[in-house]
C-alpha cells in the first residue's frame, strides 16, 4: 500500500497500476474521508475493495467545509492508525494531501448546488455543502475514480453528491453504503469521541427515535408526516441533554419536505433524518422508510 501526500505522486501512482493491470477497463474505486477511520469507514473500504480494481482512500479534513465556529481545528485526527486501518482493509493507496496541497492560493472557484443544500444541514451550516462538493469535485478530477463510496449517514451529502453529479455530468458512479451501527444502536462517527458518558447515553434518543418513527409507520392504519415529527420531538425530549436541530420527514434524494397532513403508508421514497445536538457535538443519523431497512449493528 502506498501513502502518497501530492496530486503528481498520485497521478503518477495510478497511472503505473492502470498499466500493470493492462485493461481499459480498470475501476478505480475512491472513498473520500476526512480520517479518524471507524468501522464505517472501513465498510465503506469493503465496498470499494469489492467493486474496484485500485481502491484509494483519501483523509483530507476539508477547512473549507466548516464554518467559523465549527470544529476544524479540533477535529480528530490519528495518521498512523488511519494507516493501518487502510492496509488491513486492502487499500492500495492512501492519499494524504496537506490543505496547501489542495489549496495552494485563495480558491476562486466554487461548486455549488443550489435547492438541495437549503434544507436540513445546509440551514443550520451555511456553506457547507459548497465545501464538500467542491473538494469533492476536486478529488474527483485527481483521482478519477470510476466508483466513489459514500456512507449514508450522510444521506443529503449522498443526495447532493449524486446531483451535482448528474447536473455536471462527471463520468463516476455514487455508491451510497449503509450506515453502521455500534452494538447499541448508535451511529457511528469520528464526532463520537467528543460525547461525555452521559452525553453518550443520552444521544441512544437518535436511533430510539428513528425506529419508534419506523415502528409506527409500520404498523399504523394511517399515520401522516405530522404524526412522524411529533413521534421523533416526544422521543427526543426523553433525553435532557438532547437539543433538537432539526427531525424531518422528507422525499429521498429529492429532500422535498412533506406537508403535514401528507400520508406516509405506501410510500417507499422517503427519509426521515435527526440533526441532535449533545452540548457542542452535532450528531445526525436518519432511516429510510422502506419496509425492508432495518438498523443494522456492527
Ligand atoms: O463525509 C465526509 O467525510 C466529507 O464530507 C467528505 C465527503 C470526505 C468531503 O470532505
Amino acid at each position: 500500500m502506498k501513502v502518497l501526500r501530492t496530486i503528481a505522486e498520485l497521478r503518477q501512482e495510478l497511472s503505473l497500476m492502470r498499466q500493470a493491470i493492462r485493461s481499459n477497463a480498470s475501476v478505480v474505486g475512491l472513498v473520500p474521508t476526512m480520517g479518524y477511520l471507524h468501522q464505517g469507514h472501513a465498510s465503506l473500504m469493503q465496498a470499494a475493495r469489492q467493486q474496484s480494481d485500485i481502491v484509494v482512500l483519501s483523509i483530507f479534513v476539508n477547512p473549507i467545509q466548516f464554518g467559523p465556529n465549527e470544529d476544524f481545528d479540533s477535529y480528530p485526527r490519528d495518521e498512523a492508525r488511519d494507516v493501518e486501518t487502510a492496509r488491513s482493509q486492502g487499500v492500495d493507496i492512501v492519499f494524504i494531501p496537506s490543505v496547501k496541497e489542495m489549496y495552494p492560493q485563495a480558491t476562486q472557484t466554487t461548486v455549488s448546488v443550489s435547492q438541495l443544500t437549503e434544507r436540513l444541514c445546509g440551514a443550520s451550516r451555511p456553506g457547507h455543502f459548497d465545501g464538500v462538493t467542491t473538494v469533492v469535485s476536486k478529488l474527483f478530477n485527481i483521482v478519477q475514480p470510476q466508483r466513489a463510496f459514500f456512507g449514508m449517514k450522510d444521506a443529503q451529502q449522498v443526495a447532493v453528491i449524486q446531483q451535482m453529479v448528474n447536473d455536471l455530468n462527471m463520468p463516476v458512479e455514487i455508491v451510497p453504503c449503509p450506515i453502521v451501527r455500534e452494538e447499541d444502536g448508535l451511529a457511528l462517527s469520528s464526532r463520537n469521541v467528543y460525547l461525555s458518558a452521559e452525553q453518550r447515553t443520552q444521544a441512544l434518543v437518535l436511533s430510539e427515535a428513528l425506529r419508534a418513527a419506523q415502528e409506527a409507520a409500520d404498523t399504523s392504519v394511517a399515520i401522516n408526516a405530522a404524526d412522524i415529527r411529533r413521534i421523533l420531538r416526544e422521543q427526543i425530549a426523553s433525553s435532557p441533554l438532547a437539543v433538537i436541530d432539526y427531525a424531518e420527514i422528507q422525499a429521498f434524494p429529492s429532500l422535498e419536505p412533506l406537508a403535514d397532513q401528507e400520508e406516509v403508508q405506501g410510500r417507499d421514497d422517503l427519509l426521515i433524518a435527526l440533526a441532535v445536538k449533545f452540548g457542542k457535538t452535532r450528531l445526525i443519523d436518519n432511516i429510510r422508510l422502506q419496509k425492508s431497512e432495518v438498523l443494522s449493528r456492527v
